[in-house]
């Protein structure tokens, strides 16, 4: 692919990597390459990050044809940069913008726009432990016009932001609060796509959860608010009796995660019984009372591996491992990460290198 460059006059003051956050810095340069019928994809362009200028009627911002990724670029010891697993991204997106009527970016576009991309600002992958360039492609319908169809035009972008822990808490357990009256997802619907429009539904929960002093919402199955699916940014994984549950994804309504496809891997390797199946959220809490529910985990792209210390349910709450990480949440966290930062040997194959 033919990727335009216009440069910038003058480049950011890199923040201070001990304070990032997330997502709150952005770079200098961002990706951008354009959709219509007539070129399908074309004139890809490295430009200055910036704001970008559309018209009022434009599709995404009425009706919400809108979807994204998530992935990061790690700096590996030796100081080079290494993508995870870039083509899952692709593909998951690709499964994305089908569900949305959106054009599809071609994996090889999409892993090319972000190489190209991180390799131009590879002085923003920051080098302290647990830091890391997150890459957020996304794509939206960009065509005038008010009537709701499948627009004509599109962008497909990629901005990128140095980012350290998704949660305040870091690898500290966080709480999270089971829904038990809104919902996010039902079959049929958009629950396994990365849309904005899932998000934009889910804040009302989240809300909520904060308001009682939780991190985290996690939603039940749309239909019969029984079963726990996922968490508002991060799939969930529970031990239970020496075997790990996760909701599972062949129904549509829970996300395919990067990190959850991942952990399902290095978990069965080790030996673990892996059940992708419904699980009620009274039975959890069952569970949990009975000592039974040993460890509970978010994985995610952003939050990485996410150790659950609390769970709300109506008036009942349990606490998990003494509000403390759990040994094989610790040993995941270590091995993916090891993997990611390229501490450990990638068996599975799963790190790209960029530069
Ligand atoms: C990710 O983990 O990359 C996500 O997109 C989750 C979130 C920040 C919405």
């Amino acid at each position: 692919m033919d990727i335009r460059f216009v440069e910038r006059k003058d480049l950011k003051e890199k923040p201070d990597w001990n304070k990032l956050g997330f997502g709150k810095y952005f770079t200098d340069y961002m990706f951008e390459m354009d959709w219509d019928r007539e070129h399908e994809w074309h004139d890809a362009r490295i430009v200055p990050y910036g704001p970008i200028q559309f018209d009022p009627a434009c599709v995404v911002l009425h009706y919400a044809q809108e979807t994204f990724e998530g992935l990061k670029a790690y700096r590996r010891e030796d100081g080079k940069i290494q993508l995870f697993r870039p083509e899952m991204n692709a593909k998951r997106m690709q499964n994305s913008n089908e569900r949305l009527c959106m054009p599809k970016v071609p994996v090889d576009i999409f892993v090319d726009a972000i190489k190209a991309l991180v390799e131009k600002e590879k002085d923003w992958v920051p080098t302290l432990p647990n830091t890391s360039l997150y890459i957020r492609p996304f794509v939206f319908a960009t065509e005038a016009a008010l009537g709701v169809h499948m627009a004509t035009n599109y962008r497909f972008l990629v901005i990128l932001s140095p980012v350290g822990m998704y949660y305040a808490e870091g690898l500290n357990p966080v709480k999270i609060m089971i829904e038990d009256e809104l919902v996010r997802a039902v079959q049929g619907g958009t629950g396994f796509t990365k849309c904005g429009g899932n998000y934009a539904g889910s804040i009302a929960g989240q809300v909520k959860a904060e308001k009682e002093g939780y991190d985290q919402v996690l939603w039940l199955d749309g239909a019969t608010r029984t079963y726990v699916e996922e968490v508002g940014s991060m799939n969930i994984m529970f031990k239970i009796d020496g075997e790990i549950y996760t909701a599972p994804i062949n129904e549509g309504t829970v996300l395919p995660g990067v990190t959850r496809d991942s952990m399902i891997h290095i978990l069965k390797d080790w030996g673990y019984k892996v059940n992708e199946a419904h699980l009620k959220a009274e039975d959890l809490m069952r569970y949990g009372h009975e000592g039974k529910l040993e460890e509970v985990f978010g994985t995610g792209t952003a939050a990485v591996i996410s150790p659950v210390g609390k769970l709300k349910f109506k008036d009942d709450v349990i606490t998990i491992n003494d509000m403390k990480t759990g040994e094989l949440t610790q040993k995941l966290y270590d091995t993916l990460t090891g993997i990611q930062w390229g501490r450990l040997p990638d068996k599975y194959g799963w790190t790209v290198e960029v530069c």
